[in-house]
């Protein structure tokens, strides 16, 4: 099992990865609805967007609850993007990165079955024994305190090399990217219809946001995207369009 290193720490640190933080939402603010079934928000040309997107990154990163809920592939899907990073001397697929503060992770889900990238688990101290049992050879199973440190762990990934994390949510997971002042750039896509159902999870929860009327977020680009709309908003000096 591997341990979390002492190592750079700190909000903005160059010593942490570059944060890219992606998400798509109903009009009415939604990430997903109610059901059992998987809510699709995107199209397929966005989908596409989201694949280069990942094939840019080191690592990809989402909650547990995402992988419980979703059990996501994460993997770079078009070859010719497979090709090319192999091509740079890199694996087919970024990393996978989750945090889990329970450590109840399936080891049948996708997240640990699918492709040959590293996966990557940072795990709250009083859980890492039962999820370094239960994911056995599947995972890396970090150490990264209790409660988790968001910066202890962005530093450890630097450590392994990650430049470039792409965080996928959810909602609990972006809301504390974006209110630990850890996010460098957000992709919003707006897909063209309602959830309308309070039971359903939002984008994110409540929170001290930097951004706030008093301090308004950089939009650097919007663009439609067939019947969906992305606006990217730069939210550090990191981001090459602020
Ligand atoms: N529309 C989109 O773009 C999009 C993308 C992704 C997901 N989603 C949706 O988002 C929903 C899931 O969101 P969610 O907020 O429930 O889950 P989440 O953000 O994916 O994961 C939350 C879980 O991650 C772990 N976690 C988060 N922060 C932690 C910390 N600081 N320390 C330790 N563990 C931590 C905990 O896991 P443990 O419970 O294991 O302790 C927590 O329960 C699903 O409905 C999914 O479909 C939508």
């Amino acid at each position: 099992m591997a341990q979390v290193s002492a190592g750079p720490t700190g909000r903005g640190s160059p010593g942490r990865p570059y944060v890219l933080l992606s998400c798509a939402t109903s009009i009415d603010g939604y990430i997903d609805d109610a059901t059992e079934q998987r809510l699709m928000l995107s199209n397929d040309e966005d989908l596409a967007r989201i694949d280069a997107i990942r094939a840019g990154c080191d690592a990809i990163l989402v909650g547990a609850g995402t992988v419980r809920r979703d059990d996501p592939r994460l993997v770079v899907r078009a070859e010719r993007l497979r090709r090319e990073r192999v091509a740079r001397g890199l694996p087919p697929s970024p990393a996978k990165v989750t945090l889990t503060a329970r450590g109840d992770l399936d080891p049948r889900a996708r997240f640990f079955t699918v492709g040959d990238a590293a996966k990557l688990v940072y795990c709250a101290s009083p859980a890492v024994e039962k999820a370094t049992e239960s994911l056995d050879g599947l995972a890396t199973v970090v150490d990264a305190g209790d409660p988790v440190d968001h910066d202890r762990l962005l530093a450890d990934l630097a450590a392994r090399g990650i430049g470039r994390l792409m965080v996928e949510g959810g909602g609990t997971v972006h809301a504390q990217f974006l209110t630990a002042g850890l996010a460098d750039e957000l992709h919003l896509v707006v897909a063209p219809f309602f959830v309308g159902d309070r039971r359903a999870p939002r984008f994110v929860a409540d929170g001290r946001f930097p951004w706030h009327p008093g301090r308004r977020a950089r939009v650097a680009e919007v663009r439609q995207i067939g019947d969906v709309v992305l606006t990217r908003y730069a939210l550090s000096p990191r981001c090459v369009d602020w």
